[in-house]
């Protein structure tokens, strides 16, 4: 099955945000990444409802929201009314997960968990059934541009093993550092969608790199 590629806006040019879209609509990318963070769950603070609601205004690909913040269920209906496709909420922000995952579900979204690097998959062995998606973190989230951690490997094959396991159809997506090496083997491993923010708005022909990721075998 092919794999997605999702643009991480974060890596964004936020001065020439309408240009930057335009580029993403006119390109090979599946979904569009944003980060929404609260500086309270991450050290960092992104981008707020005014900027979202502009996005999603220009933006043609399915809106994959990565909310890093504590209590997230209370802004479920807001993405929702902005068209958002995926919501990753983070097991470690989450007390009541499964409450928030239906919460997503029953509004109509793909419901995703997004976990830390220090979280083993395993913590969703009683929750993957109810899942759409899970987000595995190859950084620490907060911000673009850090170094690539080497045990998300190993955790995307073992939550693959778990997925097959259970016989259920939850997509695997990877986030952080990511770039075409670290995504053929990412994809080898079990995973399907990749997530990338500075390999893509850093490079000198974001449309084209988005192209050779699409292009990756598995
Ligand atoms: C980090 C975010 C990522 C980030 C990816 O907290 O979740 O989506 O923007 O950027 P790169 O690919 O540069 O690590
Ligand atoms: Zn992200």
């Amino acid at each position: 099955m092919s794999h997605l590629v999702a643009p991480s806006l974060l890596s964004a040019d936020f001065l020439r945000l309408g240009d930057e879209i335009e580029r993403i609509n006119n390109s090979a990318a599946d979904w569009l990444h944003l980060d929404v963070m609260d500086g309270v769950f991450v050290p960092n603070i992104s981008i707020g409802f005014p900027i979202i609601k502009s996005v999603a205004n220009s933006a043609t690909k399915p809106m994959d929201v990565h909310l890093m913040m504590i209590d997230p269920q209370k802004f479920i209906p807001q993405f929702r009314d902005l068209g958002v496709s995926s919501l990753s909420v983070h097991y470690e922000a989450c007390p009541h997960l499964h409450a928030t995952v239906m919460k997503i579900k029953e509004a109509g979204m793909k419901a995703s968990v997004a976990l830390n690097p220090h979280t083993p998959v395993e913590v969703l062995t009683d929750i993957l059934e109810a899942l759409d998606m899970v987000l595995i973190m190859s950084v620490d989230p907060g911000f673009s541009g850090q170094k690539f951690i080497f045990q998300a490997y190993d955790k995307v094959l073992r939550l693959d093993k778990m997925i097959k396991k259970q016989g259920l159809d939850v997509l695997i997506e990877v986030d952080g550092g990511m770039n075409m090496e670290r995504g053929k083997h990412m994809l080898e491993v079990g995973a399907r969608v990749l997530v990338a923010g500075d390999t893509i708005f850093k490079a000198s022909d974001p449309v084209d790199t988005i192209k050779r990721m699409k292009m990756l075998a598995s």
